[in-house]
């Protein structure tokens, strides 16, 4: 095949878009959203999820009055359909959170036929025309609401307890954590520095360029599928290991060592690739991840209200000798976003299946600001279809079965 240049495994060092979203230099360790302030703390200290994800989805920091209106749009669009209760219950008591997050936004989906191409035989979301773009945000609205919704239902249903609707005037964490934990109790409210800690935590996993998830919205919605299927298969992709599941396996891992004296034996295995160093390693960052140390200090915050983890000092002891380890060192292998997270999560009482389902949540920002950006592109959607070098067998004739060995 002429003029076909193969990209190495796994897209290593393949552009695939131009975009104006976020910005990470992976050698200086650099993550910006919009480009806005300094690298990612200044938000991380100053901003909110919300307004981090209007900032991803619109391009420039929202006035007052924007930040208020996006805001209540996406806490009132919050609620879902009663029946979003048998759709729940219709999965097995333990299947994974992550299983039914990734169901729940395609049958979400099935609500919104206005947001729906296929339904409507075109595409409906386009630049020149006001109607469109209302619709494309009353889209992005439900999406962003209904996805704390959707995850505290799977967690409800997993815990065996019944759906609660919160009190309206919370935060977005705020209802997230009331969904979550309300046992009844009349004036609960959850802890306002675990609801801050959380929503830095949301803003800090918001977006991150194309990494594997949006790539798969991006792959998905180009076919002009709703949006909510695109989401769908983004929340399929963050799922694995290797991607937004890696802050559940991390935990694992560390339960796993048991203390920190069993650190050196552990390394040991990576090393002989018996065992995998999860929530080290990233395809772009190859100093440090930033997003990392913003992460290990808020969870001293949390420690403070939820007490110490005791699989902190081992996740000390692994940190403090890998990076110093060559056999890491040479491999540029660093602490991702992944490796402290799942210690909040733990000290905050999430199951550890339910870790990655708090990747995916804040998340849905990053998603829709890509998702966005490619419908609204100049020149209208183009299908995503990549080609290939055909390696496999040459020309041969059809042999009937009977004359088969
Ligand atoms: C996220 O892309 C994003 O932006 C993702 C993300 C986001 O915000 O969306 O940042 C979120 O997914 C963070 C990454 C979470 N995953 C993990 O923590 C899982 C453990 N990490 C590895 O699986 C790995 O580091 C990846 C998948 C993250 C990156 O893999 P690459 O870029 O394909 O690196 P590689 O496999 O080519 O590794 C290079 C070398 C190899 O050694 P050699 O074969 O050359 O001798 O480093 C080794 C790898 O074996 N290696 C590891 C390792 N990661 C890479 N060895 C031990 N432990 C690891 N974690």
């Amino acid at each position: 095949e002429k003029g076909l240049r193969v990209s190495d495994k796994g897209f290593l060092n393949t552009a695939v878009i131009h975009s104006q979203i976020t910005y990470i230099d992976g050698e200086a360790g650099v993550l910006r959203y919009r480009q806005v302030g300094y690298p990612i703390e200044q938000l991380a200290l100053h901003s909110s999820h919300l307004e981090t994800g209007y900032l991803l989805i619109y391009g420039a920091l929202p006035s007052k009055a924007q930040l208020k209106l996006f805001e209540s749009e996406v806490m009132h669009h919050s609620i879902v359909h009663a029946d979003a209760e048998n759709f729940f219950r219709s999965f097995r008591y333990d299947a994974h959170p992550m299983a039914m997050l990734t169901s729940a936004f395609a049958y979400l989906g099935s609500y919104y036929s206005e947001a729906n191409p296929s339904l409507q035989g075109q595409n409906l979301f386009t630049k020149s025309d006001p109607a469109s773009l209302a619709n494309m945000d009353k889209q992005i609205y439900r999406l962003i609401g209904k996805a704390t919704t959707l995850a505290a239902m799977a967690y409800r249903v997993r815990q065996g307890r019944d759906f609660v609707t919160p009190p309206s005037g919370l935060s977005y964490t705020g209802q997230f954590l009331y969904q979550m934990d309300h046992l009844g109790q009349e004036d609960y409210r959850p802890s306002p520095v675990l609801e801050k800690a959380l929503d830095v935590l949301f803003l800090l996993h918001a977006d991150h360029e194309l990494n594997a998830s949006a790539t798969t919205v991006l792959q998905t919605g180009s076919s002009l599928v709703d949006p909510y299927s695109a989401i769908a298969a983004g929340c399929a992709s963050l799922y694995g290991p290797l991607h937004g599941g890696a802050n559940e396996a991390v935990i694992r891992m560390l339960i796993s060592i048991g203390s920190p004296e069993n650190v050196p034996a552990f390394l040991e295995a990576v090393k002989k690739r018996e065992k995998v160093l999860s929530g080290f390693g990233h395809r772009v960052y190859k100093t440090s991840d930033p997003r990392s140390f913003i992460i290990r200090k808020t969870a001293d915050e949390v420690f403070k209200v939820t007490g110490k983890d005791e699989l902190l000092e081992t996740a000390m002891a692994l940190h403090d000798a890998a990076i110093k380890d060559d056999y890491f060192v040479s491999r540029r292998l660093a602490p991702n976003v992944d490796f402290w997270s799942g210690l909040i999560y733990r000290a905050m009482g999430f199951p550890y299946d339910f870790f990655p389902v708090l990747f995916a949540v804040p998340r849905v920002v990053g998603w829709l600001a890509h998702w966005r950006q490619m419908m609204l592109q100049e020149g209208g959607v183009k299908i995503w279809r990549p080609r290939q070098i055909y390696v496999g067998a040459a020309k041969r004739d059809y042999v009937p079965t009977e004359k088969r060995e």
